[in-house]
């Protein structure tokens, strides 16, 4: 079988000791003579998953007691709506940073709900997209919550620092950053992602919620959108996502194996650097984000020829390197480089690029 290396954004590429071992335990795990796809969601060996899926994640983030910890359906998208629906409370506002399509859909989500203030948003100056500045913003006791996207995937922008919010929770939608550096949780109301990116496969979605962040809700609130139904049945309500669940613990075994948050938070670095560096140092590609917003773990580009988009694309498959084609909204190319890219290829793809604009110049 020849080395994939796939960029995609997500579903994305996954460790290969993951998906073996994932492999070799498919029909019987752990000698039940049983898949986990087969098991009861509350069978004491599925219990003993999920217990121990939550713990391992509590331990590389680091997750305070006083903090919920969520395993839900319903895709990063049904939080859209859940936050709202359980932070405000009796509050009618909450405040939002519009930094890219994540954000502008989770806004258009709330707004069903809350009076939302945009408080800042991304900008276009001679080509290149500009994070705002999110310190410093008039953030009021009648805001709910503070809500940012840390990591646009689509664009390739990401937030590198944390706002002060003072005592307004702030929430993060990190479905496509968590994992890859050390959080301090204290900060944050509220956290989630889902795992099709970092985490594993698509269908699970974890949720990292403070408990006084937990408001009552609207009386017409469908149970499954209400967070403390989940919290009062460890996310197991009704029947959960079990497999994807069980993927998540043995992506987030494979994490603790390579050293943790930090170690993944270097290797990212790593590993967009050198794509980076060809982008500024080669004539032939460009990067549309300014430095100091570009993300760890999407890096979207334009060749200076964009008729030759194409035949790019065409040749980066033949080599292996698939899934970078650009969003659909956006165009261009993007390399989606998440934990479960190694390092070799990222090297393959820079390489690639290298010769490719060497042939085309
Ligand atoms: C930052 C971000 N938020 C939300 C979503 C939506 O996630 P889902 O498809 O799980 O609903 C995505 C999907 O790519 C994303 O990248």
């Amino acid at each position: 079988m020849q080395n994939i290396y796939n960029f995609s954004a997500g579903p994305a590429m996954l460790p290969k000791v993951v998906l073996q071992q994932a492999q070799e335990e498919l029909c019987d795990w752990h000698g039940t003579g049983m898949s986990v796809m087969e098991m009861s969601h509350r069978d004491k060996d599925f219990t003993a998953i999920r217990e121990k899926t939550e713990h391992t994640l509590r331990e590389l983030l680091a997750i305070p007691k006083h903090y919920h910890v969520l395993f839900l359906s319903g895709g990063a998208t049904s939080q859209f709506a859940m936050v709202p629906m359980n932070l405000l409370g009796n509050k009618k506002k909450a405040a939002y940073i519009h930094s890219g399509q994540w954000s502008k859909k989770a806004m258009e989500e709330a707004a069903r709900y809350a009076a939302v203030d945009v408080l800042a948003q991304v900008e276009q100056r001679n080509g290149i997209h500009h994070l705002p500045n999110i310190n410093d913003l008039p953030v009021t006791d009648e805001h709910a919550y503070f809500y940012y996207t840390d990591n646009e995937t689509i664009s390739g922008m990401q937030f590198h620092y944390l706002p002060q919010t003072g005592n307004v929770p702030l929430v993060s939608d990190m479905t496509s950053s968590i994992l890859s550096k050390p959080l301090d949780i204290e900060r944050y109301g509220l956290i989630y992602a889902s795992a099709q990116k970092n985490l594993g496969h698509a269908g699970v979605t974890v949720v990292i919620v403070r408990d006084d962040c937990v408001k009552p809700v609207q009386e017409y609130t469908p149970t499954m959108f209400r967070y403390q139904i989940h919290i009062d049945n460890q996310s197991c309500y009704n029947t959960p996502p079990t497999y994807a669940w069980y993927f998540l613990g043995l992506m987030l075994d494979w994490v603790k194996q390579q050293g943790g948050v930090s170690v993944m938070q270097q290797q990212c670095q790593q590993k967009t650097k050198r794509l980076y560096e060809l982008l500024d140092n080669h004539d032939f590609y460009q990067s549309p984000i300014a430095p100091a917003d570009r993300s760890h773990l999407n890096v979207p580009f334009t060749l200076a020829k964009p008729v030759l988009e194409g035949a790019f694309l065409e040749q980066a498959k033949q080599a292996g390197l698939v899934g970078l084609t650009g969003h659909r909204s956006v165009g261009g190319m993007r390399a989606s480089i998440y934990l479960g890219m190694p390092e070799a290829g990222v090297k393959k793809l820079v390489e690639f690029m290298q010769n490719f604009a060497e042939k085309n110049k």
